[in-house]
């Protein structure tokens, strides 16, 4: 797959009842473990769900991530906030090179927020996930990525959703012209 083509993937939250196979979760991490990283410390730590019972009570952390129910496959991202004060940001573009990746793998997968959420009126969704899968207090717990062969179809990104109003050309402000003519020259 063209990375033009990857990069109109859609968030998948329904899977088939089909494992993952252990070469395709090897190249995820390979993409994830290429990620750029602040002063290159890369603070990651990626917990790799397969156990359909955890799995479940991931998706029970909050209703958000309730979709994990029928991932065959979850990856926590974590980060060593030791290593790195710019964890979230390391740990954001490694969960998107993992969703990029199980797209270009003919996966699906789907984003599922866990860092400054809750889980109930008490107890973090961090909290819950670490006690959950004995995560140390160090490693800080950014999302949850599902990850399967799709059960359902979206239509991928189209050109159109550009918002050429968001770009300014030298100074904001500065509109381009549609289709970024301006910008190109042309
Ligand atoms: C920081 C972040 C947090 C997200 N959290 C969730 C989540 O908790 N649950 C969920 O179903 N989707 C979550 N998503 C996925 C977004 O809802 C999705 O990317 C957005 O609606 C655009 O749709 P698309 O991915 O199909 O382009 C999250 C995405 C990002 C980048």
């Amino acid at each position: 797959m063209e990375f033009f083509e990857v990069i109109r993937r859609r968030s998948i939250r329904r899977f088939q009842n089909k494992e993952v196979p252990e070469e395709l979760i090897e190249k995820i991490l390979e993409a994830a473990f290429y990620s750029p990283s602040s002063k290159n410390r890369r603070p990651w730590h990626f917990v790799v769900v397969k156990d359909r019972g955890l799995i479940k009570k991931l998706a029970e952390t909050r209703p958000a991530v309730r979709f994990l129910e029928t991932a065959p496959l979850a990856i926590v991202v974590c980060g060593d906030e030791r290593i790195s004060n710019a964890w979230v940001y390391d740990c954001s573009i490694a969960a998107e090179h993992i969703q990029l990746a199980a797209t270009a793998l003919g996966l699906g997968a789907c984003w599922g927020h866990i860092h400054e959420r809750m889980h109930d009126d008490e107890k973090t969704a961090e909290d819950y996930v670490r006690e959950l899968l004995g995560i140390p207090k160090h490693i800080r717990i950014l999302c949850i990525i599902g990850i399967g062969y799709p059960a359902e179809e979206k239509p991928e990104h189209r050109k159109d959703e550009i918002m050429w109003e968001r770009v300014h050309l030298n100074k904001f402000g500065n509109r381009v012209e549609q289709e970024g003519r301006d910008l190109l020259g042309g």
